[in-house]
């Protein structure tokens, strides 16, 4: 292995933040990137949140996600760590989007609003974080307005995400007589003052008993913080870092973003702590990002919105080796040669065309529909990455041709939207009617706009009562085939040709859990 490919894979540090829409995520994102030098100013990152008055006017929100291309990815070096930041959007309906984001990180910071607590998407994502193991790293945000105890946040945060956690931070009062936080991981006093771009000054301090204390922060504030430090080291187990690489235990931190606080001490834990890039499962063999050959995977597809432009960027994760433009990959679904002129990195706000990329490393391809979420690259081996699954949908409807004369053009438009991981198809085997399920409303308006704009195809949908689909397997095939006879009306195949079972409702599928016991019922894709 050679030392440069090691040393450029060691100082990498991919990640994405993730919180419930206003826990704070652009904002500490923003924070973050002003602590690398890769912006100048607040304000200056493109917020990739959708806009709550535009929540029914979807093409606004394509809009917005459109300029959101350029912040998909933000890199930046800080000291001697190369970090790249995922965007994830924040509007729930595009949910199916941070899952698959989710698996292209190394580990991930969970921002949560110290009022609100745990909030349904936090949830949501922590459980897909959960599946992969992925490590985390929780941010409890906006400490200068009124909030819960923060005793009460930590059982909040392990009872709804279900992960132990660890405080390497703690405040001090919260709210209008908040007065910075003691810092576990390296013993120190970070005195707050309201404003939006100093960095707390750190005062270090050997023992939280020494008198220097009480003068900082006032007597009986001094006393009750000596009395929480007990409590915690009473309470949680001392930090351990592989529980932390393992996605056991969650390390805690207090601040305010908004006010950059608690923020650098945050970052400077983080590259600290966080994995750099991983050996990844691929269907053939385990890959090491230390392998000379590169490798990588699409884990998002961006359509340009433009309707006379039909041209995507392809979003490409390096797994292994080094990416080098101009040079022929094996693009192993079509198993043909490729080579990129033109692959993008992204660099905080900056979108540039790269000569080289590295294990952790983004890379955006500019592409006119070669490519499906989940293809590989490679330098020619054969290789399949696992862990993109699909997410059982939660909304759905039969799609109907509303153009008899352009039966071709819809069907060429499905297939390439649910290419781009726009919503998933799965076909109904009593009737051969396909339904589309999506994780909220307005991904179906994406798609009949689109099929209309881009494909010239009409489509109409009609009303479906589902609860959900789930991918069902069994050791005993007489016991599926038993299975898929009895609920022949609602059995129905993913675009995969995988046995799914369409469930009307909660009991139904709670019946045929018990009722079946050799069937194993599945909510994602892969298992
Ligand atoms: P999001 O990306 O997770 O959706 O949240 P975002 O950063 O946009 O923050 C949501 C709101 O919370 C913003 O206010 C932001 O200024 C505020 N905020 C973030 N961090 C803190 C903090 O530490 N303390 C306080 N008090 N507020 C914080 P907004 O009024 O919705 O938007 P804006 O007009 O300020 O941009």
């Amino acid at each position: 292995m050679s030392e440069e490919l090691n040393n450029e894979i060691k100082r990498r540090r991919t990640f994405a933040i993730i919180s419930h829409p206003d826990a704070g995520k652009t904002t500490l994102t923003e924070k973050l990137l002003l602590f690398g030098g890769a912006i100048h100013v607040a304000g200056a990152v493109k917020s990739n949140k959708i806009k709550k008055t535009a929540t029914s006017d979807w093409m606004e929100i394509e809009k917005q996600r459109g300029i959101s291309v350029a912040t998909s990815v933000m890199g930046f070096n800080y000291g001697d760590y190369k970090i790249n930041i995922l965007d994830t959007p924040g509007h729930q309906d595009f949910a199916e989007d941070t899952f698959r984001t989710l698996t292209a990180v190394d580990s991930v910071i969970i921002v949560v609003d110290v009022a609100k607590g745990v909030e349904t998407q936090t949830r949501r994502l922590m459980e897909v974080c959960r599946m992969r193991n992925t490590p985390v790293i929780i941010f409890v945000n906006k400490l200068d307005r009124e909030g819960r105890d923060p005793f009460d946040i930590l059982d909040e945060l392990e009872q709804e995400l279900k992960i132990n956690v660890r405080p390497l931070s703690w405040p001090i009062n919260i709210g209008a007589k908040f007065k910075g936080v003691y810092n576990i991981f390296e013993q120190g006093l970070d005195l707050f003052t309201p404003s939006k771009q100093t960095i707390s000054e750190r005062v270090e301090i050997e023992d939280v008993n020494s008198p220097l204390v009480d003068e900082l922060i006032g007597h009986s504030d001094a006393v009750k913080l000596r009395e929480d430090l007990e409590l915690i080291d009473g309470v949680y187990p001392e930090f351990n870092v592989e529980e932390y690489l393992n996605g056991e235990v969650a390390p805690v931190f207090f601040g305010s973003a908004l006010n950059t606080f608690g923020v650098k001490e945050l970052l400077d834990c983080f590259v600290k702590i966080a994995p750099y890039p991983k050996a990844i499962d691929a269907v053939e063999r385990r890959v090491y990002p230390s392998e000379e050959s590169f490798s990588g995977f699409v884990f998002k597809i961006h359509a340009n919105m433009d309707p006379n432009h039909r041209s995507c960027i392809a979003f490409v994760k390096v797994c292994s080796g080094k990416f080098e433009r101009n040079v022929n990959y094996r693009h192993v679904r079509s198993d043909k040669m490729m080579r990129f002129a033109a692959p993008t990195a992204f660099m905080a706000q900056k979108k540039n065309v790269v000569d080289e990329a590295y294990p952790g490393d983004i890379i955006g391809i500019p592409d006119t529909g070669n490519f499906k979420i989940g293809d590989t690259l490679t330098s020619g081996e054969l290789l399949h990455f696992k862990g993109l699954p699909s997410f059982s949908p939660e909304m759905f409807k039969y799609i109907e041709n509303a153009d008899p004369m352009k039966a071709k053009q819809l069907d060429k438009g499905i297939r390439q939207l649910m290419d781009e991981g726009v919503a998933q198809m799965f076909t109904n085997s009593f009737n051969g009617r396909k339904i589309i399920g999506t994780v909220g409303q307005l991904q179906f308006e994406v798609i009949q706009y689109r099929l209309l704009h881009e494909y010239g195809a009409q489509c109409r949908w009609e009303p479906i009562s589902l609860y959900k689909a789930c991918w069902i397997e069994s050791d005993d095939n007489n016991a599926l085939e038993a299975f898929k006879k009895r609920k022949h009306q609602f059995m129905a195949t993913d675009k995969d040709g995988r046995d799914v079972f369409l469930a009307d409702s909660n009991y139904v599928l709670q019946m045929a859990q018990s009722d079946f016991p050799k069937i194993r019922f599945h909510f994602a894709s892969e298992f």
